[in-house]
């Protein structure tokens, strides 16, 4: 298969007062097309840095990440941004979801920034969120929602413009057990649906599941698990 998306000697420290935190420590990653990889960390262990680096949304202070044969990172801002809009799915560990615009606005909100119609966008946003089972809270905001219920806006909001590659960071971390099993179960099932790349890190090994291949994350590196 196919690799599409790889990174090499990636290093990313953090710089608080005179003290300087090494969170990546030369890592290196390759995920193939249609892989589901789970990388297993503790709290703090650098999961939400990392993948903030595979995705464009942070520069890594050393190394490269390639989406196919492209260096994310030799590219503009606007290109990175583009980047991020049109060829990739990104579910955060805390939704981020625009709290003053409804279920269905935030979920069409990735199409209008990619100049699609607004009729268009609205009419696929309303199929994601029946995707996600959530046709009948379409016309709710945010704050309206169950935790549950955003992270599948969030989700159906990262769908939007048909990634390839997903990542999503700790997608059940602030879920109930019940509502965490029915959103792991949402993201495999989108998974095979949508013929989807994944890469999830959570602290939870009950997600190591869902992976062909399991990583773990720890002291700055990826080690098999
Ligand atoms: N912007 C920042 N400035 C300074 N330190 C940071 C910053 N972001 C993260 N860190 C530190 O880097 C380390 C890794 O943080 P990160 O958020 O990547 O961990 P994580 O594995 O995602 O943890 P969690 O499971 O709690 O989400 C932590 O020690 C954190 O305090
Ligand atoms: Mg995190």
């Amino acid at each position: 298969m196919k690799t599409i998306l790889k990174a090499e000697n990636i290093c990313k420290s953090y710089k608080i007062e005179n003290r300087k935190i090494e969170v990546l420590k030369e890592v290196n990653f390759e995920i193939a097309e249609g892989e589901s990889v789970v990388i297993i960390g503790a709290s703090g262990a650098g999961k939400s840095t990392l993948l903030h680096v595979l995705s464009g949304l942070d520069y890594p202070d050393a190394g490269k990440v390639y989406f196919y044969d492209k260096e994310i990172f030799s590219q503009s801002d606007d290109e990175i941004s583009l980047f991020r809009n049109e060829q990739i799915g990104f579910v955060f560990q805390f939704h981020y979801l625009l709290p003053e615009f409804t279920a269905v606005e935030n979920v069409a909100m990735p199409m209008l920034v990619k100049n699609v119609s607004y009729s268009k966008a609205v009419s696929r946003a309303k199929e994601l969120l029946s995707e996600v089972e959530l046709s009948d809270r379409a016309n709710h905001k945010p704050a309206e929602l169950s935790g549950g219920e955003q992270q599948r806006v969030a989700i159906a909001r990262a769908l939007a413009n048909n990634p390839k590659l997903l990542f999503a960071d700790e997608p059940t971390g602030n879920l109930d057990t019940a509502t965490s099993e029915t959103v792991k179960n949402l993201l495999v099932n989108l998974k095979l649906k949508h013929g989807l790349t994944m890469l999830l890190v959570t602290h939870n090994s009950e997600f190591g599941k869902i992976g062909d291949r399991i990583l773990k994350m720890k002291d700055g590196q990826l080690q098999n698990g």
